[in-house]
């Protein structure tokens, strides 16, 4: 169970709050406990005072430091975290709900008018802001805080609807719909009926990050990202980051879905993986070069063909001294190139026959 302890000057504006939908279900069922103190219980002056004017001049009323000591003197046990709502603070999000949603104890308190004595920061924990945005007091920032860290809460809503949550990764959520399938013309998506599962989790995580990058693309920073078994360093939104970045002996590529990531470079560094992808990337080009070269020897080709597959097995193989080799087994290279130097010799003796026929016919039609 999470407790929470609010101290503000305001109890009343709890208590739709806490009499309401899932809130109230938590705390009945014991998940949460929420406990609303009125600051001015522990004030020591006439008509319960709590704030008086500022040193120095100036306008408005500043929450005087005695009556939030002796409350959190009397309120914090020892593994109460204390947090301050204020706009100066910390800008709440997503992460820092997780984080708060481990806490055993939680005190929470509401600053008001004008401002606090700075002492008071002396005794807090965390300072925290939901926006930079100020309003008349704490207590609305206070449930904000306390809604999205509750419903995070073990047991208080149900994991699945947790884990696909709007910033769980650092993205928004993906587009849901509901019956019926057509509505004023506008239709659910095909795949979300299809019942293919895989199709559906895939097309779900391509809309968020779609929507996070039309909607919110601050999100997506360049960012460092643990990859399989090693880092990729990933360069979002065109910021070319990763392109001043040099490590000896990464494996560069481009991306190509560039329909989803604006990633203009990968640097891999795990140097088992890197081999994979290399031959990988290599094996390619030349099977597309395998493909020409078949073409020509089984005369399908044009009188061009010849020359052009000349000159692309000249590039491969320039390709394989000049790049592959910074990755690639120098035995597996040099066979390569070897295989490749007796294909361009087949692959000239054809062109030279076309030649000799050629000639052949010219000196026939002249004689
Ligand atoms: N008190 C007044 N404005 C606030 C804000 N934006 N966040 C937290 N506490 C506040």
């Amino acid at each position: 169970m999470l407790k929470f302890n609010v101290l503000t000057l305001f109890p009343e504006m709890f208590n739709g709050f806490k009499e309401e939908s899932i809130i109230k279900r938590a705390i009945d069922d014991k998940k949460i406990k929420i406990d609303i103190t009125n600051l001015r219980d522990y004030s020591s002056l006439k008509h319960n005072q709590v704030d008086d004017t500022p040193y120095g001049g100036g306008s408005g009323m500043v929450l005087m430091c005695d009556p939030v000591f002796k409350a959190v003197d009397d309120l914090k046990k020892k593994n109460t975290k204390i947090i301050m709502m204020t706009p100066q603070g910390e800008t709440f999000n997503q992460k820092k709900a997780e984080e708060l949603s481990k806490e055993k104890e939680i005190l929470i308190i509401c600053g008001h008018y004008e401002g606090f004595d700075e002492r008071i920061r002396s005794i807090v924990d965390e300072e925290i802001s939901i926006g930079d945005y100020v309003l008349t007091g704490g207590e609305l920032p206070s449930m904000v805080l306390m809604d999205s860290v509750s419903r995070l809460v073990d047991g208080v809503i149900d994991e699945g609807s947790r884990t696909n949550d709007s910033f769980s990764e650092d993205l928004l959520d993906y587009p849901t719909f509901t019956k019926p399938r057509e509505y004023r013309g506008m239709k659910v998506p095909e795949v979300l009926l299809s019942g293919d599962h895989k199709k559906i989790d895939k097309w779900r995580k391509e809309e968020a990050i779609k929507k996070t990058r039309e909607k919110r693309p601050d999100l997506i920073k360049p960012v460092f990202r643990k990859e399989i078994g090693d880092y990729a360093i990933y360069d979002y939104q065109g910021v070319s980051k990763a392109k001043d970045i040099k490590l000896d002996g990464a494996y560069e590529f481009n991306p190509k879905r560039r329909e989803l990531f604006t990633v203009n470079k990968v640097l891999l560094l795990d140097p088992k993986f890197i081999k994979k992808i290399a031959k990988k990337s290599l094996e390619k080009k030349l099977k597309a070069l395998f493909d020409q070269i078949d073409i020509v020897l089984n005369d399908e080709s044009d009188d061009e063909a010849g020359s052009f597959v000349l000159g692309e097995i000249d590039r491969i193989q320039s390709l394989i001294i000049s790049y592959y080799s910074k990755y690639l087994e120098d035995e597996y290279l040099a066979l390569l190139l070897f295989k490749l130097d007796a294909l361009k010799s087949e692959v000239a003796m054809k062109e030279m026959k076309k030649i000799d026929v050629v000639n052949y016919d010219k000196n026939r039609r002249r004689r």
